[in-house]
């Protein structure tokens, strides 16, 4: 065991303290959700944790999986099982697993346990902390779901040894944001990592520990939870843009330029300084890849931020900077400056 606070538990030893964990609790039966990835390099990493009885529920990978229809199968293997309320579902994998498998859980018989153990860099720094559960409908992200805090999150970092390169560069995403809105001096070690040799032991549970104390403090995001949403206005829109287009992009690309656009806004806004933007951007622009974004996009792109679920009134709120580790919320931002955001982008890259 590394290092516990209250249900979290971050270990280098997972099959061993997961085996802790349950031995502590007395379950009638526990299920395991898995999608094709985590069952073949994540599971054989706590097998030996899981008593005999123990159940496999599978699901396929992906964003697309993740709907009404998919909960439907877990709920009626849970029935077929006749899981009980002292039943514990453990969501093996990254976000889709984490947001699904908790919305199932806390649905099925009103209530059942559920126990996270985030296998993606995302899902550990982000999706598994905080509560928010659900699925998506039709093209609606997260648009069916409840906020309940898992029982228990356990997080190795070994996972992240099997994970495809372009999924940890989309975690970082969310990582850099914690660093952006809460600490500047994160954000001033992280200037001089390479990404290829980051000790993620040590900067996870930095991470997790930033999302952790904002979301203590505002569980149901009628205030500071908001600084959260940095980047996310415009990067939602973009992902939003790209998956209309049938050339969806990971959702830390898009939130990665979503961040470089809010602080180009920050910057016009004079709520950052000019260097201080930047330093920034130039972070950002040198890490994430680079998206072709035309004069159609920049119209469709600002069109999807006024659906943003943020939004009060017709008027777009956003998350922005008003320094380094100083994140501000309820921020009105303009038609007008979102598309002059999204132009500096596009001369950034282009330059
Ligand atoms: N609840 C929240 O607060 C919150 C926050 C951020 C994102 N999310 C949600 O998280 C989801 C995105 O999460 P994600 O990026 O983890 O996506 P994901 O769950 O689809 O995982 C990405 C891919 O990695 C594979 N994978 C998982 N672990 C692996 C491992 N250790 N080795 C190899 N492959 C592995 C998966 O099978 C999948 O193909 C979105 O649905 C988003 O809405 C939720
Ligand atoms: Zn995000």
């Amino acid at each position: 065991m590394v290092y516990q606070k209250d249900n979290l538990l971050f270990t280098t030893a997972i099959s061993a303290d997961l085996a802790l964990k349950l031995k502590a609790k007395s379950f009638t039966k526990i299920f395991v959700l898995v999608d094709d990835n985590t069952e073949e390099y994540c599971l054989p990493l706590i097998q030996n944790a899981l008593p005999e009885n123990s159940q496999l529920i599978f699901i396929k990978s992906g964003e697309a999986h993740k709907t009404i229809s998919t909960c439907e199968n877990i709920w009626q293997t849970l029935t077929e099982a006749v899981a009980d309320r002292q039943a514990l579902l453990i969501n093996l994998g990254g976000g889709v697993i984490c947001d699904m498998g908790g919305f199932c859980a806390r649905t099925y018989k009103r209530g059942i346990n559920f126990w996270n153990i985030p296998t993606t860099l995302l899902s550990q720094v982000d999706a598994s902390i905080g509560g928010k559960l659900g699925v998506d409908f039709g093209s609606f992200k997260n648009q069916i779901g409840l906020f309940s805090e898992p029982d228990q999150i356990l997080i190795d970092s070994i996972f992240l040894k099997s994970l495809p390169q372009e999924e940890i560069i989309s975690g970082y995403a969310e990582i850099i944001k914690h660093a952006l809105i809460k600490d500047e001096n994160m954000f001033n070690e992280l200037l001089g990592y390479d990404l290829k040799s980051i000790n993620w032991e040590s900067l996870v549970p930095r991470a997790v520990t930033i999302k952790k104390s904002i979301v203590e403090q505002d569980p149901g995001e009628n205030g500071l939870r908001k600084i959260l949403n940095f980047g996310h206005t415009i990067g939602h829109a973009i992902e939003s843009h790209f998956l209309a287009k049938e050339t969806p992009i990971k959702h830390g690309e898009a939130i990665a330029i979503g961040m470089i656009a809010e602080t180009s806004i920050s910057v016009d806004k004079g709520l950052l300084t000019e260097d201080n933007g930047r330093l920034i951007i130039d972070f950002l622009n040198n890490i994430f890849p680079k998206m072709n974004i035309d004069e159609e996009a920049m119209s469709k792109i600002t069109q999807l931020a006024f659906q943003d679920k943020k939004n009060v009134g017709g008027k777009i709120k956003a998350a922005l900077l008003s320094g380094i580790g100083n994140g501000i919320y309820d921020i009105e931002i303009t038609e007008s400056e979102i598309k002059k955001s999204l132009l500096s982008y596009k001369q950034l890259i282009t330059d």
